[in-house]
């Protein structure tokens, strides 16, 4: 098993191993008491992974409950929101509880968020049961809903007790949905760590789990104890975003979070280099690994579509937005552009 401390305004270990699920109860009770704990999950992963985790919690003597959401980004909002507090208020639910997020991002930012606000804050646990979650939305205390202006605008940053990755789960995802988390992990590659990327040339997805979650949480750990709170280098685990987030709502989420950075990661790439500022190697590597793991690397909508989208990214800072660039494999730099040059980035891109 693999132990990452993260150091921010929490102190708090990531796990990762296989079969840590049946350990819930006693992980748990090595970093609080609880009276109850309240299981926030999706109707997938609550048909999969429940269970093991209720017994667990039984074996420990830990009282449990459980409130279930439809699988989906949808699910992300406010009126789940309520519906989730109002339950943890019905079942007196007190800030000595705990709540566990079992599930991937959506669960995870939605259950994260009820945690920051319920009671102005309530311990809470995260058990990613998706690639993309292990590697990136489970650390780092970001949390958030969706509201009709745009994914993510509402949140907190509210880092959990403890982060349970248990990489067995990964088994039961669909090979899509794998390879939708694919793309963070070679977006951390590309960041700044060449042997990930070199690892992931060679075994493409069969990768060695432990080894490649490892190597991307240590990142998100460093990157979040210099900027826990996105006013600077967090904002490198933004590669791909700023246009994959465009794609993403121009299809009305028809096309998935891991799909659409690979096609920004893509576009990044090929702009980057077109505007000569990387070497046409890095744009091959990045759009070879890209296809290399079944992801797609364009998308069909016009490069004013786009822009106009992109405009409306909350990294934004009055008329400056800051691109993340790939100089080098490994060497991904941020870069303050004038808001309207990301069209241009956007016409090279495509
Ligand atoms: N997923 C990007 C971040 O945590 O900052």
């Amino acid at each position: 098993m693999k132990k990452i401390t993260v150091n921010a305004s929490k102190k708090y270990d990531i796990l990762i191993a296989d079969n840590l699920l049946e350990n819930t109860g006693d992980l748990i009770l090595g970093v609080a008491k609880p009276q109850t704990v309240a299981i926030i999950t999706d109707d997938i992963v609550d048909g999969l992974y429940s269970k093991t985790v209720e017994n667990s919690l039984e074996k420990s003597n830990l009282k449990h409950i459980k409130y279930v959401i439809k699988s989906g980004e949808e699910s992300k909002n406010g009126n789940n929101f309520l519906k989730i507090c109002e339950f943890l208020a019905e079942n007196q639910i007190t800030r000595s509880d705990l709540i566990i997020a079992l599930g991937g991002g959506v669960v995870g930012d939605l259950a994260g968020f009820v945690a920051s606000a319920y009671l102005r804050g309530i311990d809470f646990i995260q058990i990613p049961t998706t690639l993309l979650s292990c590697v990136d939305s489970s650390v780092g205390g970001k949390t958030a809903i969706d509201i009709e202006s745009g994914k993510n605008l509402v949140g907190a940053f509210y880092q959990p007790r403890l982060v349970i990755c248990d990489y067995s789960t990964l088994n039961t995802l669909s090979d899509e949905v794998f390879s939708q988390g694919c793309a963070e992990v070679i977006k951390y590659a590309v960041i700044g760590n060449t042997e990930l990327f070199s690892h992931l040339q060679k075994n493409k997805k069969d990768f060695d789990r432990e080894y490649v979650i490892s190597e991307c949480v240590k990142m998100k750990r460093d990157i979040v104890q210099r900027d826990e709170f996105d006013k600077g280098d967090r904002q490198l685990l933004n590669l791909g975003h700023t246009i994959g987030h465009a794609v993403e709502l121009k299809s009305n989420f028809e096309i998935a979070h891991g799909e659409a950075v690979a096609i920004g990661l893509c576009m990044i790439a090929n702009a980057s280099y077109k505007k000569g500022l990387c070497f046409e190697q890095t744009k091959n590597d990045i759009i070879n690994i890209i296809k290399d793991f079944d992801l797609p690397v364009s998308a069909s909508f016009s490069a004013d579509e786009l822009y106009k989208t992109a405009l409306n990214d909350k990294k934004r800072t009055g008329d400056t937005i800051k691109l993340i660039i790939p100089y080098s494999i490994g060497d991904s730099r941020l870069l303050k552009i004038k808001t309207d040059e990301i069209l241009s980035f956007i016409e090279e891109g495509i």
